[in-house]
This record gives C-alpha cells, sequence and structure tokens, in this order.
C-alpha cells in the first residue's frame, strides 16, 4: 500500500510565521487559494488545526472551490452536541461529496475551559469515546437517540419531507485523531481509523505505533498510522540545510526562547535539564548564552531536524514543530523508512504554504509511491495558474538558496 501526502491550511503563514515581521494573516482569498492549490496539485487533502479560524467552518467554505482534497478537519469534544455536529457533517459531506474528514483531538485544559467545557484532560478522554459514538450513529442515519453516562440524545421524531440527509460517506465517515497519554491511547485504539503523531525519528515513531496498534487490536480493532512533519526540500543537500540555516538567522533570540518553553515549561532555561543527549546539553547552552543553536545540533536522526516552528521550538525532543530537511532525493528515502515503520499518511507544511506545495509536487511527489485514490497529475510548469495562485500572497522576502 502507497502513502498519502496532505498538505496545511493555517493562518498566519509566511515564510517565517512565528516571526511577526515575516508573517501574515491570510484573507479568505489567500485561504481559498491555499485550498486550490492543494487540491490541484494532487495532495491527499489537508490538515485544518483547531485555530483562529473555527474549522468546520472553514472547511465549509473551502470545499466549494475545490473537486478532489479531503479536509482533515479537527474538533474537540462536546462544544456542540454530537446530533449538532452530525447535521452539520452531513450538509458539509453533501456539498463536497463526502471529502470530510474529521481529526479527532482532545485540546488542553486552559483552552477548552475557556471554551466551556469543564471536564478535564483524562476524564474528557471518556466524555469523548461516548461524543464521537453517538456521532457516528448520528451521522450513519440513527434516529434512535443515545443514552450514556454523559451524551443524552432523545429517538428522533422525523417530519415527512424533512428527514435528516443520508450520508455520503457509508457505513460511516472514518475518524482521524491524536492522544499520546494512557487514556488518549486506550481513546484512540477504541475509537479511531487513522492514529496520528506527531514526528519522532522513524524507529521510535514505528515502536509507538506498534504499542497504540497492539492495543487497538486488544479491542478487535485495526488502526492506519500517520505523522505530521514541516518540511525544507531542495534540489540539493546543502540548499535544504542553507535554508535551515535562513529559519535559524530569522528567529530572534526572544522568540526561540518563547517557543522552547512550550517544551520547558514555567522554569524556562532556569532548571536542571536531565538529559543524557550531549545535544540537548548544547542546544540549552547555545539559549542560554544569548543565541541559536547550531543547525546540525538540531538534528536527531538523518534529516529530522527540530529547529523552530509555528508549533514549537522542539529542543528537548522531537514533537509538534519537527522537520525533515534534505535534497529532494534524501526526504523522500526518508520518507520511505518512516512507511516501512508503519506511517502511511505525512501531514507536511512548508512556508509560505503556496509556493512551498508547489515545490513538493514538483519536486517530491513524483519519487513517491501515493495511494490517493485518484491519479496524480504530473506537474505542469507552464501552467499559469501556479503563478496566479502565488500572486494572492503579500510581497515577502525570499531566501536566494534553492
Ligand atoms: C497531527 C496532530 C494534530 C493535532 N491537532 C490539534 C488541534 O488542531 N487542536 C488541538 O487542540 N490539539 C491538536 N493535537 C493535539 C492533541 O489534541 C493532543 O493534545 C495531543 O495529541 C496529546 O494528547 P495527550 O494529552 O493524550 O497525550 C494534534 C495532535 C496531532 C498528533
Amino acid at each position: 500500500m502507497g502513502i498519502k501526502i496532505l498538505w496545511y491550511i493555517s493562518s498566519p503563514d509566511g515564510p517565517i510565521p512565528w516571526e511577526r515581521a515575516q508573517s501574515w494573516q491570510n484573507d479568505p482569498a489567500q485561504l481559498v487559494a491555499q485550498a486550490q492549490n492543494i487540491d490541484r496539485l494532487g495532495f491527499y487533502g489537508a490538515l485544518l488545526a483547531t485555530d483562529q479560524h473555527e474549522s468546520l467552518s472553514l472547511t465549509g467554505l473551502l470545499v466549494a472551490y475545490t473537486q478532489r482534497m479531503k479536509f482533515l478537519t479537527a474538533q474537540h469534544p462536546g462544544l456542540i452536541t454530537p446530533a449538532k455536529l452530525a447535521q452539520m457533517a452531513l450538509t458539509v459531506d453533501r456539498f463536497s461529496n463526502g471529502r470530510l474528514l474529521f481529526n479527532v483531538v482532545n485540546g488542553n485544559d486552559v483552552g477548552l475551559k475557556s471554551m466551556g467545557m469543564p471536564i478535564p484532560h483524562d476524564e474528557r478522554y471518556a466524555y469523548s469515546h461516548e461524543f464521537w459514538d453517538a456521532f457516528q450513529q448520528l451521522y450513519a442515519g440513527s434516529n434512535d437517540g443515545y443514552a450514556g453516562k454523559y451524551i443524552q440524545i432523545a429517538p428522533r421524531a422525523l417530519v415527512p419531507l424533512r428527514s435528516p440527509l443520508p450520508p455520503t460517506q457509508t457505513p460511516t465517515m472514518p475518524l482521524w485523531g491524536a492522544g499520546t497519554s494512557e487514556p488518549g491511547v486506550e481513546h484512540s485504539a477504541k475509537l479511531l481509523d487513522w492514529y496520528l503523531s506527531f514526528a519522532d525519528t522513524p524507529p521510535r515513531l514505528g515502536e509507538k505505533f506498534r504499542k497504540v496498534g497492539a492495543r487497538a487490536a486488544a479491542h478487535g480493532r485495526q488502526l492506519r498510522f500517520g505523522t505530521r512533519l514541516q518540511i525544507i526540500v531542495r534540489d540539493t543537500e546543502e540548499q535544504a540545510w542553507a535554508h535551515a540555516q535562513w529559519i535559524l538567522d530569522q528567529t530572534s533570540h526572544e522568540t526561540a526562547v518563547r517557543l522552547a518553553g512550550r517544551q520547558l515549561g514555567p522554569k524556562g532555561l532556569d532548571q536542571e535539564i536531565e538529559s543524557d543527549d550531549p545535544l540537548v546539553h548544547k542546544r540549552i547552552e547555545a539559549l542560554r548564552a544569548g543565541r541559536l543553536p547550531a543547525v546540525r545540533d538540531l538534528e536527531v536522526y538523518p534529516n529530522v531536524w527540530v529547529g523552530p516552528s509555528p508549533f514549537g521550538f522542539d529542543i528537548l525532543h522531537p514533537w509538534a514543530g519537527t522537520w525533515i530537511v534534505g535534497s529532494t532525493e534524501q526526504v523522500a528515502e526518508r520518507l520511505k523508512e518512516f512507511h516501512a515503520h508503519g506511517t502511511e499518511a505525512f501531514i507536511l507544511s512548508g512556508w509560505p504554504l503556496v509556493p512551498e506545495a508547489q515545490r513538493i509536487a514538483r519536486t517530491l511527489l513524483p519519487l513517491l509511491d501515493l495511494d490517493h485514490g485518484f491519479e496524480v497529475p504530473a506537474f505542469d510548469e507552464g501552467d499559469p495558474e501556479h503563478a496566479r495562485l502565488a500572486a494572492t500572497l503579500p510581497p515577502h522576502e525570499a531566501p536566494t538558496h534553492g
């Protein structure tokens, strides 16, 4: 079985979206351009995170401008009822010919409390299981209601000529999702079709997937696996690392420390770092000395890089902000290595999102054995649509290498 390559739809965007001077907020026309670009280049789909734009509302806008891409739309449990979410999903699916997928995410306590969800992290997974179970039944057309510990839905009274929309994806919508904590893994094993994890080295990620897969097997279920990476691909290795260096040069020390804080916690750099990895200590020393670490001191495995990103600066270990960096051939080989360790879907992002998706479609996709469910088009250099979509972006500084 081949692999699926998804891209990312987001605002903010830009060459360095974590630095104000080199980022921008995308307006609706630019978000539409992101989606059209992904759709026509032949990506399997795109991830839409729980972010500034409410993800399902954004999907509802973008499906109208696209034909074949899937929208992997992140949703927290319990912010609206499963019956209402099923109705919204059936509507978007009907408008898009079944191109909606949900990314089932548990969020964090602080963020969810501020959205009116008081149930804390671990118990929220028990809630989430009922929530998504009820959702699946309603999406599939059940009128029987639901009687759970958390979710109670009365049987549906049907009105002639006004029955709920039938499902577009049958028997029901595949659920993607994540969760690394013990309750998160158990929830995933019992509920999901696709299990996602932030990246790591290929062997360590494979080990994690094998453990989660065994948990699913204990419930008589089978999971498929995917990961998330930022990406720098250039024609040569030197150009790719020059771009990684450029990223370090453009990131201020203040921003780097703030982004690293997601792993370091409230004590930040003023704590003893327990790690037997000398590179971790070199990185911390550099930040303590007021500079960014050396580019190759952030390489944790060939082509796996933990430089700064919009999702954190993973100086202690790979996580949400990890990158893959290298020549086209090297990156293709590394993705194949991840695949050999069980990863079947890759959600990638390079910055800015529109031109980097074009670069990936031109250089990397032809080297991969893709399983997108449609014929992935050959990249047409002369197609004026590439330039039209790229021209929707504000003027920005482009690095000179590659
Ligand atoms: C690929 C991927 C995408 C994610 N997207 C989101 C998101 O959009 N919103 C969110 O709140 N959390 C997101 N998460 C984080 C999960 O909600 C969850 O916090 C994380 O997997 C840790 O789970 P745990 O607390 O069970 O270990 C994502 C995780 C992964 C692996």
